[in-house]
């Protein structure tokens, strides 16, 4: 096998309570990549459609992925990506995971994978720190492995995969403004007060808990980020209507996808989530800002071979 083609899905990360440690992968979004062994050293980007992302393979999050892990594991082929972007950059919706995770999976495959796809968790970090400035796997886990995912520890590479209740759908508006992570982050404070780090971490072991024990009513409980959602949130147009229309229209819980501008939604049963995510087009669309909107099931497959 000289080349390869996948499908690398989209993702939500931080799932309200988990900020940097939970997330999910999504069904029908994701950037299509092809990756072509050559016999020329070295790693190269050599076309990308859709949304524009650096050519220059020291810019580009696939092909700083792709050099982390050939620098571990050497290889006397060089690789040649192209890209096709559906998701775009600055989205919230785990587009440079999407890439940085595809670069490695597809060249591993095509080394004869030598690593299984966590081990590939720690190279597509490379990607997303280049992205981001910090380095967080809470898009590329759900990418790489399916469903929800929980990453325990960044050094270890401790990271769970989670059970997904089977009725559970999420709902997906994305404003098509951009929003950088990195400035996403920034504005974050660096300390919480220890009160709220009790409670936002007593939501993250029930929701896990509720993942297990299929409780949607505990799913909507603890759904609730008391740390992140107030400084983030004044960056999302009419985030507050969006959340009233989404909970009132039967979603379990809402929430800021990634670092935004992206919201998500999660409801039991496909119904209530379609429901759900025309409550919020109702709401934007008297607004002049153009939006995109999905209803997606957890995706448990993560990266596919097409
Ligand atoms: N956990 C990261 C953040 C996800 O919220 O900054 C970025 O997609």
């Amino acid at each position: 096998m000289d080349s390869i083609a996948i499908f690398s899905p989209g993702s939500v990360a931080n799932v309200c309570c988990g900020f940097d440690v939970l997330g999910f992968c999504l069904d029908p979004i994701g950037d299509r990549m092809i990756v072509r062994q050559s016999k020329t050293p070295g790693i190269r980007i050599s076309d990308v459609k859709g949304f524009k992302v650096p050519l220059n393979p020291k810019k580009n999050v696939a092909s700083v992925a792709a050099e982390a892990l050939l620098k571990d594991y050497p290889s006397k082929f060089g690789y040649e990506i192209e890209i096709d972007k559906t998701i775009k950059p600055g989205s919230g919706l785990g587009s440079s995971a999407s890439s940085a995770s595809g670069a490695v999976f597809a060249i591993n495959e095509l080394m004869g994978s030598p690593l299984d796809r966590k081990q590939l968790i720690q190279y597509a970090l490379a990607g997303e720190r280049l992205a981001s400035g910090a380095k967080h796997a809470d898009n590329l886990a759900p990418v790489l492995l399916g469903g929800f995912t929980l990453v325990r520890c960044l050094e270890s590479m401790d990271v769970l995969p989670l059970p997904t209740p089977n009725e559970l759908v999420a709902s997906i508006v994305h404003p098509k403004i951009e929003l950088k992570t990195s400035y996403a982050r920034a504005i974050l404070k660096k300390e919480v007060f220890l009160q709220d780090a009790v409670h936002q971490w007593a939501n993250v072991g029930a929701f896990v808990s509720a993942l297990y024990t299929n409780d949607y009513d505990l799913i909507s409980r603890s759904l609730e980020d008391i740390i992140i959602e107030p400084n983030r949130s004044m960056l999302i147009p009419e985030y507050d209507a969006l959340k009233s229309s989404a909970l009132e229209s039967g979603a379990l819980g809402f929430g800021i996808s990634g670092s935004g501008p992206s919201v998500f939604a999660l409801s039991q049963g496909t119904k209530t989530a379609k429901k759900v995510v025309q409550s919020m087009s109702d709401i934007l669309a008297p607004l002049d800002l153009a939006f995109d909107t999905y209803v997606s099931n957890i995706n448990q497959k993560g990266i596919q071979i097409i």
